[in-house]
Parts: structure tokens; sequence; C-alpha cells
């Protein structure tokens, strides 16, 4: 097919171009009509432009211009010219012309519209996925896959003046959990033999660690079968990054240059050189979480004592209390739904309620208030509590409990107040437990992956108190998501066999899942310590969304489904016979 072919884009014409000839070539994105009066725009990636056709226009071009219909694509030759100072759009970079149109060749119809092309798509999620070429006409789109873009590019950028090898590691890999359930793929030569594809390339980048490539990354897929959230798809990618000869400071301050380059590339956005560093257990007992929002305060208050000296015996059998405090202001009114509200939170931690006080000129008021009297002084010391303000109570027999539902009684707040400033606050969670005790399978796992450093003064005590080893491990948090994780490796055959131990798996099992990890140890493997970003979570930080299907092209919906080509899907029998497969139950789907 023959047309004339766009010399400029819709997006970049203004004042200087008025009087020349040009052809733009692109989308309709509306089509006004007044009489013989056209008003067409035009629209690509790049912007708008706004196309007329006046009573001069020949009859042809006023036929062919009737004929146009949203989305049709277009290619349209005219002059560019000044717009009439009433019809100047301050809003649009191409607001001050406007093009005089003397072709217009259509390329392709569009069938009618399931939704508008807008800035935003106010369509329901699976209509936009099912749609999704379409969705992703939208400038919001637009917008944020740019951002996508620059982001990986000037990571790249940076790591490779940093001296990093971009190196891609397989996706047909050996099942090794890490955490979540493998996607598995069916070998066609092997019967019952299966590949599975990497949750993470993680011991591959162990291994090019152990083969010399001291500066590694990649921008790799990874993919989890686990139930999708906000935050979370089953295949998603990271930013995945290994060094040799680090220690956690290394990384740290990697990670800190490189946020800071890219902020400033991407989204011309100031980041402090370094970046708060918050232990595991300070941001479990300050903030109720690993994962802090720190663009508000509204810290938690350690309420045990004061409940020891209180009346509220039924409360005293909770071994851990916390305060929250919610500060009066204009966004909310505590009125009593609202305070109630609180419970449903309660409930998440099998907790029955969340009682609270009210603070008021008169004295305390609210559901424990009557516990509390003489206290009045003392509490308002600790809380800093005010006239106006509510202090709800958490209380709990378990520590992490206790924090986890007073931080998210802490998130409500913040919320709900509006407490949250703009911009981005990242720290490091460091220190973290190496292990945690998994009570349905009774046995000790790894918190983060089983192939992180304990810190060396536990070293002599792994096995006899798994529960206090801290380990090098490291979450990089922004704006309450974690984005990152990372460790220093274990490099060392018989530390790797110990950490294997303890978390339930024996050296025959060991040897079956991990043999080659062990067996390249063994031939000279250097210290060495990596972290992997989430680029969705971070571009989806950057853009100011809550989900990351708003930063990725193609994603699946909440139940892993893509409604646009409808996978998972049946496949032929034929297939199914090459690869050995027998469906048991035919009638699920
Ligand atoms: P981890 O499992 O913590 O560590 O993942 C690192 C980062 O990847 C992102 N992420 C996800 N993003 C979207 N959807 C998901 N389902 C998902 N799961 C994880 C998060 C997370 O912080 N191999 C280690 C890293 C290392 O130790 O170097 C790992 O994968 O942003």
């Amino acid at each position: 097919m023959s047309f004339n072919q766009r010399t400029v884009t819709c997006g970049e014409l203004n004042l200087s171009y008025v009087g020349k000839e040009v052809v733009l070539n692109g989308w309709v994105h509306r089509n006004r009509n007044h009489g013989a009066l056209h008003f067409i725009n035009i629209r690509d990636r790049y912007g708008i432009t706004q196309v007329v056709l006046d009573e001069k226009s020949d009859t042809t071009l006023q036929n062919t211009a009737s004929e146009l219909k949203m989305e049709y694509v277009i290619s349209v030759t005219g002059i560019v010219r000044k717009r009439p100072d009433s019809m100047i759009n301050t809003g649009m970079t191409t607001g001050e012309i406007e093009v005089l149109a003397n072709k217009i060749d259509i390329l392709a119809k569009s069938d009618i519209l399931p939704f508008m092309i807008d800035d935003e798509t106010n369509a329901n999620e699976d209509l936009r996925l099912k749609y999704r070429f379409l969705d992703l006409r939208s400038f919001g789109m637009q917008k944020r896959i740019k951002l996508r873009h620059e982001f990986i590019k000037s990571v790249r950028h940076f790591l490779y003046e940093e001296g990093f090898y971009e190196i891609e590691t397989p996706t047909l890999i050996r099942s090794t959990p890490e955490g979540a359930r493998d996607y598995l793929v069916p070998s066609r030569k092997y019967p019952g033999e299966f590949y599975a594809l990497p949750q993470s390339p993680q011991l591959y980048k162990q291994l090019l660690m152990v083969s010399g490539y001291d500066k590694y990354f990649q921008i790799a897929r990874c993919y989890r079968d686990e139930d999708a959230r906000g935050d979370r798809q089953p295949e998603f990618t990271q930013l995945d990054l290994e060094m040799s000869f680090v220690n956690r400071e290394d990384v740290l301050s990697l990670m800190e240059k490189l946020f800071v380059y890219v902020f400033k590339e991407t989204i011309n956005y100031s980041l402090p050189a370094h970046f708060r560093r918050i232990d595991y257990k300070t941001a479990m007992n300050t903030y109720g979480t690993d994962k802090p929002d720190l663009r508000f305060d509204c810290e938690l208050v350690d309420f045990k004592d004061i409940i020891d000296k209180s009346d509220y015996e039924t409360f005293k059998k909770n071994k851990y209390v916390k305060a929250v405090v919610a500060h009066e202001g204009k966004e909310q009114d505590f009125t009593r739904k609202y305070l109630d509200s609180m419970n449903e939170i309660a409930v998440q931690y099998n907790m029955d309620y969340i009682p609270y006080i009210k603070v008021s000129e008169t004295g305390f008021t609210g559901s424990a208030a009557k516990y509390f009297n003489k206290l009045e002084k003392e509490i308002l010391k600790c809380t800093e509590a005010k006239n106006g303000d509510v202090i709800f109570i958490i209380g709990h027999t378990d520590w992490k409990k206790c924090c986890l539902c007073a931080g998210a009684v802490r998130s409500k707040i913040g919320k709900d107040l509006k407490l949250i400033k703009e911009g981005f606050e990242f720290c490091w969670i460091v220190d973290f437990p190496l292990f945690s005790y998994n009570e349905d399978e009774g046995h000790w796992e790894a918190e983060h992956h089983m192939f992180s450093m304990p810190q060396e003064q536990y070293i002599d005590t792994l096995e006899s108190d798994p529960g206090s080893v801290k380990g090098d491990l490291y979450d990089l948090v922004c704006n309450g998501y974690e984005c990152a994780s990372g460790s220093i490796r274990i490099h060392d055959v018989e530390l790797q066999k110990r950490i294997f131990r303890i978390c339930n798996l024996s050296d025959e099992e060991a040897e079956k899942k991990f043999g080659f990890l062990l067996n390249a140890f063994k031939y000279g493997a250097p210290p060495h310590g990596g972290i992997a970003p989430g680029v969705d979570r971070m571009v989806m930080i950057m853009s100011e969304q809550t989900s990351i299907k708003e930063v990725i092209a193609f994603p699946k919906n909440s139940f892993a489904v893509s409604p646009m080509d409808d996978c998972p899907n049946t496949v032929d029998e034929k297939q199914l016979e090459e690869l050995h497969i027998i469906i048991k139950d035919k009638e699920f789907k």
C-alpha cells in the first residue's frame, strides 16, 4: 500500500512550522463537523494535532472527512497555519497551530470502540485487558510505558558505566523452588520430566560469580505461581544484579547511586544521596511493618507498661501492646462508625476489637476510657495526644501480630486522614532474621532464601538458636512497598549445607536439588552478594499507581488469566500426547 508517509509526528508542530506543508499519519482521536467546517484531531504516541477543513476545501476532501470515525488510521497532507487567537489551546503542545488539510487518505478503518480512548480509560479492568491493544493507546498508558522504557534505559546506561556485564540466563531451568510455586514446562523428549520457569535467576547469578563475571546484571523475567494482588503478577521483571568481592555496604551504596541517577534522568526527581537504614526490629516496633511508608509519621507507641498499671484486666494477658494516635484533623470525623471500623483490621489478626480512648478537654471518653483513671497524664505524655485525638490500643500475645495489626491501623489512619505527603521516601530495612518458623510444617525456613549469609556473630549458634540469627539481608523500601531484596550470599559448601539442614533439607535432598550449586562452590567460589529490584513495582511507584498492571503492557488479571488471548487455555490432544500428559479431570475448566 502506498501512502503519504509522515514528515512530522502529531506532537511536534508549533509556530515555527507555519506556512510549511507537512504529512501526518495517525489515528482519528475526535472528529467534529460544523457544516463545511471539520475539526479532526489526529493522534499518535507523540501527541495530538488539530486538522481543519473549511468551506474552501474541495468536495472529495469534505466527503472523506465526513466518513472518518474514531480510531480510523489516516494520512493527512496539509499546510500548517496559526490558529485564530480565540482557538489557541495552551493546554496542548500543538495548541497554537492547526493543519489545513489538502489531502486525507484512510489507511485503515476501525470498528465501534468498546470504550473511549482518552487520557485514562474508565472501562472495567477485564474489558481493558481484553482490548489491551486499545487500552495501550490511552495517553496514561503511553506515558507509563514510556517511563518504563526510560527507567530500563537509564538503568542499563548506569550499570554499563559501572562496568557491569549484561548476561542472559536460561528460562527453562531445573525446578528449584524459592518460596512460591514453580510454573512447570513438560519435556517432550523425556516423558514425565519437567523444566521450570525461573522464579528469579538467583542460582545462575551465583554461578556466574563462580565463573568470574564479577559484576553481572540482567533485566530478567521471573515466574511465580502465586495469587496475584496489586503489586504482584505471576510473570514480572526484575533488575537482577550480583557482584563479587563485596560487602553489604558496597551493594547498598551502588543501589543508592543507581536510584539517584535513574530518578533524576527519568522523572527529574532529586533523591537524597543516601537512604535511611532501619533495622527490622525497629521498623516493626515503630511502624508495624518491614515496609514502612515514611511519607508520614504516626509512629507506634509501646503501651504495655500503661496497660499493666491500668484497670484493664482483660487486656493484661497481651504480652505486647501498642498504641496508635490519630490526630484530629479536618479530614476525618471520629464518628462511632469510623472508630468501630478499626475492628475490621483486628479481625484479620485474630483479635476481637481495637479499644480506643478519645482525648477531650473534659478528660478521656471512648470504649476503653474507664480503665485509665489516674493514668491520663502519663498517657498524654507517652502518646503526645492532644484534645480531639483518638488513641487506638492494639494488644496481642504474639509480637509480630501485634506490630502488624498496629501497622495496619497506622496505614489506615495515614490514608484516611490524608497524612501522606507527595514524593518518594526510600529506606533500607536491614538485619532481618535469617529464619522464620513454619508452624504448619513444624520446621524452620529461610526468611528470604536459603543462599543468604548469616551474620558472622551467629555462625556458632545457627543450629542451637535459629530464631535469633540475623542475616546479611537487606530490603529496599519506597513509599510502603518492598521494591528490592538482596543479601550477601553463602559461598562455602559446608555452611550452605548447614543452612539446608536447618531448613529441613537433608544432605541427600540438598544434593538432589542443589547439587550443581554445591559442586560449583567446590571450585573456588568468591565471596559475593547482590540484589533484585522489581522493575514493575519501581515504575508503578514512580508513576504513582497502586497496581503493577498499570505499567505492564500485557498483564494477567487477578485470576492469572489474560482475557485478551484467553490464556491459560486447553491444547490439542496431539500436543498432550506428545508431552505424555493425560488430563485427569477434564470437567475442571
Ligand atoms: P524477591 O523474591 O524478594 O528476591 O524478589 C525481589 C523483588 O522482585 C519483586 N517481586 C515481584 N514483583 C511483581 N510480582 C511478583 N510476584 C513479585 N515477586 C517479587 C519485588 C521484590 O522486592 N533472588 C532474590 C533477589 C536476590 O536475593 O538478589 C529475589 O527474587 O520488588
